[in-house]
C-alpha cells in the first residue's frame, strides 16, 4: 500500500492523504474508523457501483465496526444535477446526518463530485471521503476537491472547492470496470505524461500491454504517478485560477466535441482526439517535433484510442464552441500547447485557420 499527502494551504483547506493499494477494502474500514471517527457514515453511490460492489463493501465497513448506511441514486450524467443533490439531502436528513457525520463516496467521476458538492452545502458542510471505483476518477477527479452538478445551460456550472477529508484507491474495484470506462481513465493517464513528464509517458510507452491487461503491479505505479502528478498542481493553485489549468491539456478541443455530439462521444475518447489535435497544432506552430507528435498519436493509438474525428461532428460546429470559449485572446482561442513531451505551456493562442486545418486534417 502506498500513502501520498496532498499538502494544502492551511488557511484554505488541511491535507490530506491518497491511499492506494490492491483489495485493501477491509483495511479501509479499519482505516476510517482510526482515523476519521465519526458519529454515523453514510455511503452515497449510484445503481451500478450499489449493484457490483455495495452489498461486499457495507459488510466490511460494518465489520469494521462502522454505523453506516448507504443511498443510491440512478447510474449516469443525467443524474448529475440539482433534483438528485436535493433528493440525497432529503435522505440525509431522514436518516439523521449532521455535522458530527462522514460522507462517503462511492463511485466514479458524477459519484464523487455530487457527493462532495452535497458534503459542501450541507449544513454549512459535512466532511467526506473518496472511494472512486473508475480509473477516471482514481486518477484524475477523486482528487483536487472540485465539487458540481450540471445545469441545463452545461455541465459543472453549479459547484465548489471543497477537499475531502481522504482519498482510499483500490485497483480490485478495476476489474469490472467496462472497456470504454477504463479507456477514459487511460486518456488521462498519457494526458499526465505529455504535459508533466517524459519518463512517465516512457514508461507507459513500454508498459502497454501490461496496462491493456489491466496488471495489478503496473496499474498501482501508473495511478500513484497520475496522483502524483495531480496533486502537484493542486497543492499550488488548489482554486484553479493559474498552473492548474495545465490539467486542462486536450480538454479545451475535447469539451466541444463532446458537446458537439451532444455528450454520446466518451471523455475518454475526446480527450485523446484533443491531445492529437494540440500535438499537431504545437508541430505547425511550435516547433514540436514529428517525432515527438508520432509518439502521442501512437500512444493513444494502442488503446484503440480513436486517431480520427467522426463525421457527425463538424468542424464547424466545434470552432464555433471554441469562439463561443471564455479563453480567447486576440480573437485567438487560448489552448495548454507543449514545446516537448513534458513541457507545457500556457497562453498558446490559435487562430481559426490553423484551427481548422487541424480537425479537417484529422478526418481520413
Ligand atoms: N480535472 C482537472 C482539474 O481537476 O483541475
Amino acid at each position: 500500500m502506498k500513502r501520498i499527502k496532498v499538502n494544502l494551504d492551511k488557511k484554505i483547506s488541511t491535507s490530506y492523504d491518497i491511499t492506494i493499494g490492491s483489495d485493501i477494502r477491509d483495511r479501509i474500514g479499519l482505516m476510517i474508523m482510526k482515523d476519521y471517527p465519526a458519529g454515523r457514515y453514510v455511503v452515497i453511490t449510484d445503481s451500478t457501483v450499489a449493484g457490483l460492489h455495495g452489498r461486499a463493501f457495507m459488510d466490511t465497513m460494518k465489520a469494521a465496526g462502522l454505523t453506516i448506511d448507504l443511498i443510491e441514486f440512478p447510474a449516469g450524467e443525467k443524474s448529475k444535477n440539482m433534483e438528485t443533490a436535493l433528493c440525497l439531502i432529503k435522505k440525509l436528513f431522514d436518516l439523521g446526518v449532521d455535522r458530527n457525520s462522514l460522507l462517503i463516496a462511492l463511485g466514479g467521476g458524477v459519484v464523487g463530485d455530487i457527493t462532495g458538492f452535497i458534503a459542501s452545502i450541507y449544513m454549512r458542510s459535512v466532511p467526506y471521503i473518496q472511494i472512486p471505483t473508475t480509473l477516471l476518477a482514481q486518477v484524475d477527479s477523486s482528487i483536487g476537491g472540485k465539487t458540481a452538478v450540471d445545469l441545463p445551460e452545461g455541465k459543472n456550472l453549479l459547484g465548489t472547492f471543497y477537499q475531502p477529508k481522504a482519498v482510499f484507491i483500490d485497483t480490485k474495484f478495476l476489474e469490472t470496470l467496462s472497456d470504454q470506462e477504463y479507456k477514459n481513465g487511460i486518456a488521462e493517464i498519457i494526458k499526465y505524461g505529455v504535459i508533466d513528464s517524459e519518463d512517465f509517458f516512457q514508461a507507459q510507452e513500454s508498459g502497454i500491454e501490461a496496462l491493456k491487461n489491466r496488471e495489478t503491479s503496473h496499474l498501482l505505479k501508473l495511478i500513484e504517478q497520475s496522483c502524483r502528478i495531480k496533486k502537484g498542481f493542486v497543492e499550488i493553485d488548489e482554486k484553479d485560477n493559474g498552473i492548474r489549468h495545465i490539467l486542462n491539456f486536450g480538454h479545451t478541443i475535447g469539451h466541444a466535441m463532446e458537446a458537439e455530439s451532444n455528450f454520446t462521444m466518451p471523455h475518454g475518447y475526446a480527450v485523446a482526439l484533443g491531445m492529437i489535435a494540440i500535438s499537431r497544432i504545437c508541430e505547425k506552430l511550435h516547433n514540436l517535433s514529428v517525432n515527438e507528435t508520432r509518439r502521442i498519436e501512437k500512444l493513444i493509438a494502442a488503446f484503440d484510442l480513436p486517431p480520427l474525428i467522426p463525421t457527425e461532428i463538424p468542424t464547424d460546429g466545434i470552432i464555433s464552441r471554441l469562439h463561443g470559449d471564455k479563453k480567447k485572446k486576440d480573437g485567438k482561442v487560448q489552448f495548454i500547447l507543449i514545446k516537448n513531451i513534458g513541457k507545457p505551456f500556457w497562453n498558446g493562442g490559435v487562430d481559426r485557420s490553423t484551427l481548422v486545418a487541424t480537425l479537417e486534417g484529422m478526418r481520413k
